[in-house]
């Protein structure tokens, strides 16, 4: 296996771990209203956090795409993913929570279209 293939490998696997991380923090914070007591639930996702950003950028490195293609587009995305994901967990008003992590894992599904497809934009 080549390194390229490795990181690939690495990013795919650390972008499940992500969404399947996030969506069952959501879940069990803003669905069942109860606190994270599940230290894999609190420390797992920021670990394949991690991962997907390292890889990311490695494999960014590697491949040289511009920002003005899909990967810049696929960036954005990932960017509201975050920010709107962190800002859900931490959200003190459950309804507007609520709407926060349905749009971010709406944006972290257009991120994997877009990498999958790689439009030419
Ligand atoms: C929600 C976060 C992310 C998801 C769901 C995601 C998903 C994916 C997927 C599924 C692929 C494989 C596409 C293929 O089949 O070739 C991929 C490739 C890639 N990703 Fe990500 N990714 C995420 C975050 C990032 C970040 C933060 C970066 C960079 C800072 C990044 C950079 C790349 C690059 C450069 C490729 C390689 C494309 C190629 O092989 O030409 N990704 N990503």
């Amino acid at each position: 296996m080549s390194a390229y293939e490795l990181l690939t490998t690495v990013h795919i696997l650390a972008a499940l771990a992500s969404g399947i991380g996030f969506g069952l923090r959501g879940h069990v914070r803003l669905i069942m209203n109860r606190p994270l007591a599940n230290p894999l639930l609190r420390i797992g996702p920021h670990v394949a956090d991690t991962l997907l950003l390292a890889s990311g950028i490695a494999l960014w490195v590697v491949t040289g795409w511009s920002l003005w293609s899909w990967f810049g587009l696929k960036l954005a995305l990932v960017a509201g993913y975050l920010v709107l994901g962190i800002r859900a967990l931490r959200g003190r008003a459950r309804h507007r929570a609520l709407l926060m992590y349905l749009a971010a894992l709406l944006l972290f599904l257009a991120a994997v279209v877009v990498s999958a497809g790689k439009p030419g934009l």
